[in-house]
């Protein structure tokens, strides 16, 4: 669905959410495989020290619930590369949350991180892109955006909204030329589930998530979900009539 890229070497990468977990082990692999790696979060500390023994690769701190430091870190990108091949929006958070015990600044400063802080991102990000009608764009949802469940009162609800949004960037951005990735992890071991009260089911390492993710874009698949034991699992229950797919749920939760 997309072109297939079969090397990495001079392409320019745009990792946003890359001091930590996924962004951070994404944005090793591909420098390891050739690629120059802008990394970009809030922690610049953290960019400094990834980049430091790395000639390929340039520290571009950035809050993405702050629109201006966005647009500087893109400019910054624009000035150093010329350009961009790839920006991958990974940048996120969690907090759990049920219906009893809704926060609303809590939910809130989720909504704000995890979609406005995208749509600061695509502000940024596809006016380049459109320019140069050639490129590409991710944003890694979850599969939590699949269906509702319990403990991801919010959180599921914005990476719901992530999935609706790459199936549009999809449609508008690809007859110009732009690949689009929408990238579903299943449970990762990162900072972000470091403080889950629960068996996380099919855990896998960030190392192994950014090989998947990575591999899906070489492959040009839209659609990157992994592991396939507890991402297809979540997309055949979520085919299943709403009275079998919550007793399903709650069965499987215990919750
Ligand atoms: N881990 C999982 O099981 C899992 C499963 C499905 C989906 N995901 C998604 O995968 C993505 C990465 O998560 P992760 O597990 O790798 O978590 P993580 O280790 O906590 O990484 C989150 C990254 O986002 C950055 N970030 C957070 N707030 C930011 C802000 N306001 N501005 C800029 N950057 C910000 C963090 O850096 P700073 O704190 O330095 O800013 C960090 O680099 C998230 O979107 C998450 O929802 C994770």
């Amino acid at each position: 669905m997309n072109p297939k890229i079969d090397d990495w070497v001079g392409k320019r990468v745009w990792m946003i959410g890359a001091s930590t977990g996924i962004g951070e082990a994404a944005a090793r692999l591909l420098l390891d495989m050739g690629a120059r790696v802008a990394f970009s979060a809030r922690s610049a500390d953290k960019l400094e020290r990834a980049v430091a023994a790395a000639p390929r690769a340039l520290a571009l701190p950035l809050d993405v619930t702050d629109h201006a430091s966005v647009m500087a870190a893109r400019d910054a990108l624009v000035a150093a590369w010329g350009g961009v091949d790839l920006v991958l929006i990974v940048a996120g958070g969690y907090n759990e949350m049920r219906a009893d015990g809704i926060d609303l600044a809590a939910a809130n400063s989720m909504i704000d991180l995890n979609v406005r802080g995208a749509f600061n991102c695509l502000d940024a990000a596809l006016p380049l892109l459109i320019a140069q009608g050639a490129g590409g764009i991710g944003i890694v949802a979850s599969v939590a955006g699949y269906g509702g469940l319990p403990k991801a009162l919010v959180y599921g609800a914005t990476k719901a909204a992530l999935i609706n949004l790459t199936e549009s960037l999809y449609l508008d951005l690809r007859p110009r030329g732009i690949a689009v990735y929408q990238i579903n992890p299943g449970f990762v071991d990162t900072p972000l589930t470091a403080n889950n009260d629960f068996t996380m089911p099919a855990l896998m390492t960030a190392e192994d998530a950014a090989f998947e993710m990575v591999d899906g874009i070489e492959r040009g698949q839209f659609h990157i979900h992994f592991p396939k034991r507890l991402t297809n699992s979540m997309r055949v229950a979520r085919l299943l009539p709403y009275r079998l797919y919550f007793w399903l749920i709650h069965k499987v939760t215990g919750l």
